[in-house]
Formats: structure tokens, C-alpha cells, sequence
């Protein structure tokens, strides 16, 4: 009786030390698992740094660390992505810096109209202290930054040849959820319309907005070409991104583990950085090839009058963004 029970509180013991074992080993051997959420294409520079980002993983950090990409809105569209990262449901996004005003006003810097004068001058001020400290800047938040990635300048599109400030008169555009980039359209006396990127091409097609502001990599991978006539190369602000994720997350990280993403990171925000201006030079041609849309190239004088009709809204925003801050951005065009 007492070997017998002895034996099966042995055997018990035996279980649930295996159990123990086992449950551990399942916890050591299960990957740590990366969503990736975005809402543009795979062509894009966004989309190919993705899935650099998930191909150097898996050759280095093999079955430790696993990451999935979500391009094209297919898990969360950007009205939710950012609330999914605070909640945990994705642990990595590169939402455009038009989309970060909630979190800290001061990025609002990157939609000023006519701020940069190149891709050149954006990478000298997000390489400045500033530019690096805004990455660090909504850690209270639960956001960290990891890095800058291109896409390009954008440009102006519509349904009516826009040459002129004037010309833009009227018109519904579509705007990413920023309130410097709607207060831009108020400025031109148009009528802006918050959308999200899911919805763009819908309300181009069906006429809810009239026109809208993209890089070429976007205006192409999303075919806003073929419905709008005309696209104006106006090159009047930046769409960039930040690479973020979420600050429980990450500073949970096994050290190595954080050690060698923080490694991948910055290979892949080099190469996204160099390929951003080939992508969109690439892009612009195909539409161009496609021969659906005007291309319509600004003269000096004509680019002066658009700055000078925008330039009202950095005033609007200077409290919000800092004034030293724009002295920064600005000084980083005349620094090359
Ligand atoms: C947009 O909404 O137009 C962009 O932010 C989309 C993107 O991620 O490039």
C-alpha cells in the first residue's frame, strides 16, 4: 500500500517534472514573433525594407526570432495600426511622419510645405541631434524609434492640370491624417479630406476627392495614375517614415537578440535610404511609359508662387513644432 502509493506519488512527481521540462523547452524553442503591419506595397521602399528586415532575421537569428510582414493593409489599415502596436498586436510599423501629431506635435515638422529642398537636405536633418532626438521622443508614450526610412517627395495629382496655386481652387483632395497637411490645402482655398491610403484610389476613381499628394513609388504601386489626368512634379514636402515598436516589447528583448536586430536595423534603414530615390525614379517612368497621366514640370517662377502660397502655414504651426526646430530643418538644405 505504502510502496504502491509511494510509486505513484513518485510517478506523479515524475510527470509533472516532465510536464515542467517539456513546457520549458516549448517556451525556449518557441520564436519570439514580429508582426510587421504597413499599408503600401511590397515595390515600394517601405515594402522592400520589410522583407529585407524578415530575410536578414532569419539568416541570422534563425528559428529564434520570426517576422511576419502585413503589407498592403491587410492586417491593420493606418487609422489602427498605431493602436495595435500600444496594445501589443503588432510589434513593428513605419507609419508616414504625417501620422504622428497625436503622440508629439513637434514631428509635424516633416509636413511643412517647401520646408526641404531635397531628399539630401531631410537626411542631413534626420542625421542632426534634433532630427535623432525626435526617435527618442515618445518612449512615455510606449513608442520607440528606430530609425528614418525614406520614400520621396511627393507630388501633387488631380483631375485638372494644376500649374498654378490657383488652379488647385475647389478641389476635394485627399490628405494623410495631419492636420499642417489639411491646413496646406485651406491655404490653396481647396477642400482637404482626412482618408486613409486604403480608401485613396476608391475616392479618386469615384470622385468623393479630386486629387491627392504622393511620392511616384505610391502614386504608381497603387495605380492612383490611372485616374488622375494630370500629375504636377511639384516636389512641395516629404513622405517619410518612422520605424517604430513598441517600447514593452522591445526593452523585453533577450539583450543579444535586441543586439543583433539593432544591427539588421540599421543595414536594412542604409539600403532602404539608398534604393528610396531609384524606386521612385523607376516608378515615375513607368507612369510616364503608361501614358494615362500629363507629367506637368513647374518653371522656377511657377514653384516660387506655390512656395510663397504655402508659406503661411508654417506660421500656423511654428507654437506647436518649436521655431528652433525649423531653424534646424532649414539649415540642413544649405548644408551640403
Ligand atoms: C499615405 O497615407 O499616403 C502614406 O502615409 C502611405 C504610406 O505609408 O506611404
Amino acid at each position: 500500500m505504502f510502496h504502491t502509493s509511494l510509486g505513484r506519488s513518485l510517478s506523479l512527481f515524475g510527470a509533472a517534472c516532465m510536464l515542467a521540462v517539456g513546457s520549458h523547452a516549448m517556451a525556449a524553442d518557441a520564436p519570439i514573433v514580429i508582426k510587421f503591419s504597413h499599408v503600401v506595397a511590397d515595390s515600394t521602399p517601405k515594402g522592400q525594407g520589410a522583407l529585407m528586415f524578415q530575410k536578414l532575421v532569419k539568416e541570422r537569428l534563425g528559428d529564434r526570432v520570426k517576422v511576419e510582414v502585413y503589407p498592403n493593409s491587410s492586417l491593420y489599415g493606418d487609422g489602427k495600426e498605431m493602436e495595435a502596436l500600444l496594445l501589443g498586436d503588432v510589434q513593428m510599423l513605419a507609419p508616414s511622419l504625417a501620422k504622428f501629431d497625436k503622440y508629439n506635435e513637434a514631428l509635424q515638422i516633416f509636413d511643412l510645405p517647401f520646408l526641404f529642398d531635397d531628399l539630401a537636405a531631410v537626411d542631413r536633418f534626420q542625421a542632426s541631434d534634433e532630427g535623432k532626438g525626435l526617435l527618442t521622443s515618445m518612449e512615455d508614450k510606449g513608442i520607440i524609434g528606430l530609425g528614418y526610412w525614406h520614400n520621396g517627395m511627393k507630388q501633387l495629382s488631380a483631375n485638372k492640370a494644376l500649374h498654378e496655386p490657383k488652379d488647385a481652387r475647389g478641389l476635394k483632395f485627399r490628405v494623410q491624417a495631419s492636420n499642417v497637411l489639411e491646413e496646406q490645402f485651406k491655404q490653396l482655398r481647396a477642400v482637404p479630406r482626412k482618408m486613409s491610403f486604403a480608401e485613396v484610389y476608391q475616392g479618386l476613381q469615384t470622385g468623393v476627392v479630386n486629387g491627392a499628394e504622393n511620392p511616384w513609388s505610391n502614386i504608381y504601386s497603387q495605380k492612383f495614375y490611372e485616374v488622375q489626368d494630370y500629375i504636377t512634379e511639384s516636389n512641395h514636402g516629404v513622405l517619410d517614415y518612422m520605424l517604430i515598436t513598441n517600447a514593452k516589447f522591445w526593452n523585453g528583448l533577450p539583450q543579444d537578440v535586441r543586439t543583433e536586430l539593432t544591427g539588421i536595423l540599421e543595414e536594412v534603414t542604409t539600403e532602404v535610404n539608398d534604393q528610396a530615390r531609384a524606386i521612385n525614379d523607376r516608378d515615375r517612368q513607368a507612369i510616364i511609359d503608361a501614358g494615362t497621366s500629363e507629367i506637368i514640370e513647374l518653371t522656377p517662377e511657377q514653384r516660387d508662387d506655390w512656395r510663397e502660397a504655402l508659406r503661411p502655414v508654417w506660421k500656423k504651426f511654428e507654437g506647436q513644432i518649436g521655431a528652433d526646430l525649423i531653424k534646424a530643418a532649414e539649415t540642413a538644405n544649405s548644408a551640403g
